[in-house]
């Protein structure tokens, strides 16, 4: 990590910020990405207070238990009080594109686990509308040449993420050229495709609060649930 990039400034601050989420005595939800290894860190302090962590992708688990945080798999645990996760974009409805780190299809399990998702980001990710950013989608195999045929029909060009399986074993499709101005909407159908794991679109799981890292500080944003 290089302590002199501004926008790693930006995601430190809000890894740091989200301390404020963790409840005492709970566990709490932990995603993956650069912005979530710096809360990651913030929590190593305060480790004694909380029962432990359930995590999202093996890199966090690793290093949530280098700091001697106790992780607990999603099998274990019937809900969390909150999860805090980044976001590769994020809209002013608290709906977001995620999965650049490849972790999408845990992330989504665990949020699903969460009453609510805390998300962490510095101010760039912060969309109008989503899909500038390549949207990731976990897929079967054998599914990907037709996935990628129905993403044409809808105006994306879909590639395979070269050299990357998920945590599950799966390749990854990248997803360029789509305007997801209805998030739901596109989420809902791309779940019903066969062959596609989960598609990197979280608006059914999307945040209720967002930390936004802006050189003026946190920014807080509120979201209404769907
Ligand atoms: C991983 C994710 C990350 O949350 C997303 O890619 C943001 O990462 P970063 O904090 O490194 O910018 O969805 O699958």
């Amino acid at each position: 990590m290089n302590q002199d990039n501004p926008q790693e400034k930006l995601k430190a601050l809000v890894g740091r910020a989200a301390l404020e989420f963790v409840v005492p005595g709970a566990l709490v939800g932990v995603g993956t990405g650069s912005t979530v290894n710096h809360f990651i860190d913030a929590l190593a302090a305060m480790k004694q207070q909380i029962r432990g962590a359930v995590s999202s992708s093996k890199a966090s688990t690793e290093r949530l238990q280098r700091h001697g945080i106790t992780v607990f798999d999603t099998t274990e645990v019937q809900s969390l009080p909150v999860y805090v996760d980044g976001a590769d974009e994020i809209d002013g409805s608290g709906c977001m594109i995620k999965g650049g780190g490849a972790a999408l299809t845990r992330e989504k399990i665990v949020a699903d686990l969460a009453e609510r998702f805390i998300c962490i980001a510095d101010v760039s990710k912060r969309v109008e509308v989503l899909g500038a950013f390549a949207l990731p989608v976990e897929v079967i195999p054998m599914a990907v040449p037709q996935v990628v045929r129905r993403f044409a029909a809808l105006g994306g060009v879909a590639t395979l993420r070269a050299g990357v399986l998920t945590d599950n074993g799966h390749p990854l499709l990248d997803v360029r050229g789509l305007r997801i101005s209805d998030p739901m909407a596109m989420e809902t159908e791309v779940n019903q495709w066969p062959g596609v794991v989960t598609v990197g679109i979280f608006a059914r799981h999307r945040a209720q609060v967002c930390l936004l890292g802006t050189t003026s500080g946190v920014q807080r944003l509120d979201f209404l649930r769907p």
